[in-house]
């Protein structure tokens, strides 16, 4: 099963994908993820990638279909994916259907997370990770068991994106109004999109999400 989780920034789609690689052992493909272990490793496409996320705007559409492209070709070829945060423009979501059929899979379902902006926020401004295996928690809604203590790995360091200020996500907001959701109708012609309220509890949420997942799972 390949499958697309579409919202804005903080809608949860990170968290959503972390839930259905444990439970369906999926591979969750992050761009955003995947860019920022580029930052850190300075590579090319990192060094050529860092100031353009810092400011909230988008990477080059070549960049983030390359790094796709590869990430796919690691996988086994019965692994299902989870494009997180990809496809975002017109262009990548051509590309996604190039570089699908170029590996003989498919699209099931594009998952939308509709969410309300005015909360997003305050969901990025208090969103942080575990620094040894990523598992996200939020400073209001998603605590750990043990302040201070990794309920997945037991780390004890955390960490907080440099983009995820208030600034930053308003521009990272109106890139997605602009050119991201514009690619909606697209799926939509296909009668592959499933609504989701992103505003519900994360269990509601993710509840939903498995609904619609069932009959083709
Ligand atoms: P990326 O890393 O993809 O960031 P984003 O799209 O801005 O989305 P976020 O990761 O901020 O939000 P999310 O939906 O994953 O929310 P989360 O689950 O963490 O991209 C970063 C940058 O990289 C971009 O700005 C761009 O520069 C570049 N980039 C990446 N991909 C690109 C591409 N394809 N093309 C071009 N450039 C690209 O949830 C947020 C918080 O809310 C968490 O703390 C969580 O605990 C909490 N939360 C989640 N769900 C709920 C809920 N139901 N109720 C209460 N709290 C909740
Ligand atoms: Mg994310």
């Amino acid at each position: 099963m390949n499958i697309i989780l579409l919202g804005p920034p903080g809608a949860g789609k990170g968290t959503q994908a972390q839930r259905l690689v444990d439970k369906h052992g999926m591979r969750q493909l992050s761009t955003g993820d995947m860019l920022r272990a580029a930052v850190k490793a300075g590579t090319p496409t990192g060094l050529e990638a860092k100031a353009v996320m810092e400011r909230g705007e988008l990477v080059s559409d070549a960049i983030v279909s390359a790094l796709i492209g590869d990430e796919l070709d690691a996988m086994g070829p019965d692994m299902g994916a989870i494009f997180d945060g990809y496809p975002r423009t017109e262009a990548q979501a051509e590309s996604l259907d190039a570089i699908l059929d170029a590996r003989g899979r498919k699209l099931d379902h594009v998952i939308e997370l509709e969410v309300n902006e005015d909360a997003l926020v305050e969901r990025i401004t208090g969103r942080f990770t575990c620094a040894t295996c990523g598992k996200g928690y939020h400073d209001t809604f998603e605590k750990p068991k043990a302040e201070g203590t990794c309920d997945k790995c037991g780390g004890h360091e955390f960490k907080r994106r440099p983009d995820d200020n208030a600034e930053t996500v308003r521009t990272r907001m109106a890139e997605y109004r602009a050119k991201t959701a514009p690619i909606l109708p697209v799926y939509e012609a296909r009668g592959i999109v499933g609504k989701v309220d992103g505003m519900a509890d994360m269990d509601e949420v993710t509840a939903a999400i498995e609904a619609i997942l069932a009959p083709s799972s």
